[in-house]
């Protein structure tokens, strides 16, 4: 599929996460000198920011298979056993969401990364009793949007921990003008820093928000993607000059109209404008908060003066 193509597959290709590429390009290049499996890694931070396309880069980059499973897909300590036994030496284990794993299966996991082996129980009862078995040598690598939701023993079982980062707007447009080369749509260099400026600091945004813009060069201009075509098509979008979309506009909004500007607490914002509070706490916020347009008091979320002026909305008459 040509969305995949879009996905790095070696850290050559891999655009921005600097400090993650510069430190997995030497453990990477340390495991395979000493022919061992790499460490287990865990990427965390908000979502669209390349957990999973690195996990497939490191696979690639040590040689070996990548398996896919996320943490609300296993439900059962057989079921991660079962996984983990058909691994061959070597394999990528990508867990996506692992906050979400169940204890007990979070318990198979945790001889498995530390000691290569999982404890079976054989029998019932007083003849209960437990045997070893050894797994081959693999690498987990977990993502999670929310690292402050694993538990201790999870968390310390990963020898290499990496935040993933906004992207800035300039890895945004190297970005953008590499999915084009690969889409084969002719961009303007101005076009693509006017769709990274609004892709809210995302490479999974601004690619899909390529292919939308590139339908519309396509169909109303002559195929090219200027500033105009992506401002124009970005607009009808509901896309803004800041890259905020309908449902973060909503957020501020609401704080601003409902709650005065707040501190209001996440879950009755949540209630307030119909989203789920995790969706609101993981995709949502991490932008706004980064960005200046909202924060985090021991009260609850405040906006600041950056979204009034956003939203073309006046303090001072508020305040009247
Ligand atoms: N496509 C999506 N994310 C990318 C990245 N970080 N570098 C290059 N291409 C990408």
């Amino acid at each position: 599929r040509i969305e995949n193509n879009l996905r790095p597959q070696m850290l050559c290709d891999y655009i921005g996460q600097e400090k993650a590429k510069e430190t997995l390009k030497i453990y990477i290049e340390a495991a395979k000198s000493r022919s061992e499996s790499l460490d287990h890694v865990l990427f965390y931070g908000p979502p669209g920011l390349g957990k999973t396309t690195l996990a497939g880069i490191i696979a690639n980059e040590m040689g070996v298979n990548m398996k896919i499973t996320s943490g609300p897909a296993i439900e059962k300590p057989g079921e991660i056993a079962a996984i983990l036994n058909n691994l061959q030496e070597g394999d990528v284990l990508f867990v996506d969401e692992i906050h979400r794993l169940n204890r007990q299966v979070e318990e198979v996991l945790y001889p498995a990364m530390e000691d290569y082996a999982i404890d079976i129980m054989i029998g019932k009862g007083a003849s209960a009793r437990s045997i070893r078995l050894d797994l081959p040598h693999f690498t987990l690598v977990g993502a999670t949007t929310r690292a402050g939701m694993l538990t201790a023993p999870l968390r310390d079982r990963f020898g290499v921990v990496n935040r993933l980062e906004f992207y800035t707007e300039q890895e945004l447009t190297t970005i953008i003008m590499r999915s084009a080369k690969v889409l084969e749509v002719e961009i303007e260099k101005a076009g693509a820093l006017e769709l990274a400026k609004r892709s809210r600091g995302t490479p999974r945004l601004a690619n899909r928000l390529l292919k939308r813009v590139r339908d519309f060069a396509q169909v109303k201009y002559d195929g090219i993607i200027t500033k105009e075509v992506a401002a124009y098509a970005l607009d009808l979008l509901d896309v803004d000059r800041l890259g905020l979309d309908h449902v973060d506009r909503n957020i501020l909004l609401t704080m601003i109209q409902k709650f005065q500007g707040g501190p209001v607490g996440l879950d009755t914002l949540a209630a307030s404008i119909g989203e789920d509070a995790g969706t609101i706490e993981d995709v949502y916020e991490p932008y706004l908060l980064k960005n200046g347009f909202i924060q985090r008091t021991p009260r609850g979320r405040v906006v600041t003066e950056r979204s009034y002026h956003h939203l073309g909305i006046s303090v001072e008459n508020l305040e009247k």
